[in-house]
C-alpha cells in the first residue's frame, strides 16, 4: 500500500502553500519537507514523493532540496543530532578534532548513531560562526561555540542524564 498524507499534514502543507502565489506553490518545498521531518524525524524517498505529488513538481526537484541542505535527514537519526563544522576555517581550529573526539567518545563512525539511539554525529558545512570554532549545531537549532573536549564531554553527559531523567519521569 502506498503512503498518503494525513489530513493534519495536508493542513500544515496548505498553510505554507498559501503564502505564495498559486503558480509558485513549489516555493513551499522547504517548508513541506520541514513539516515531514518535524513529524517523522527524517525524510524518506516515499515522503519526497508525497511532497512532489502535493506540489505538482518532479520528485527529483524535491530530492535536490533534501540532499542540498544537510539539515534534512535522509535516514533516521538519534534523538540528539550533532553537526560539527569541518569546513576549512574550523578545520584549522580543531573542528575535525572535535568531530573525531565525539565519534571516539560515543563509539560511532562519522554519520553514525549510537546503539541506544541517543546520538548521531556528523560533519557539517560552514555554520556561519567561523570565529567560534570548533562549533556544532545540536538538533539543527542550538549553536554551540568553542567546543573543547571538556565541553563536548559535559554536553554528552548532560544530555544523557536529561534523557535518563525523562525516561524515569
Ligand atoms: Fe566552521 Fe564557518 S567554517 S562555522
Amino acid at each position: 500500500m502506498s503512503a498518503v498524507l494525513s489530513d493534519a499534514t495536508r493542513t500544515r502543507f496548505e498553510r505554507e502553500v498559501a503564502k505564495y502565489p498559486a503558480e509558485q506553490r513549489r516555493s513551499a518545498v522547504i517548508a513541506c519537507l520541514s513539516i515531514i521531518q518535524d513529524e517523522q524525524g527524517w525524510v524518506s524517498r516515499e515522503s519526497e514523493q508525497l511532497v512532489a505529488d502535493y506540489l505538482g513538481i518532479p520528485p527529483i526537484a524535491v530530492y535536490e532540496v533534501t540532499t542540498f541542505y544537510n539539515m534534512f535527514n535522509q535516514q533516521p537519526v538519534g534523538r540528539f543530532k550533532f553537526n560539527v563544522c569541518t569546513n576549512l576555517p574550523c578545520k584549522l581550529r580543531d573542528g575535525q578534532h572535535a568531530l573525531e573526539h565525539l565519534c571516539s567518545r560515543l563509539s560511532v563512525e562519522e554519520g553514525g548513531t549510537t546503539s541506544d539511539g541517543l546520538f548521531t554525529v556528523q560533519p557539517s558545512e560552514c555554520l556561519g560562526a567561523c570565529a567560534d570554532a570548533p562549533v556544532m549545531l545540536v538538533n539543527d537549532r542550538t549553536m554551540c561555540s568553542f567546543m573543547s573536549d571538556e565541553k563536548l564531554d559535559q554536553m554528552i553527559d548532560g544530555l544523557r542524564q536529561a534523557a535518563a531523567a525523562e525516561e524515569k519521569a
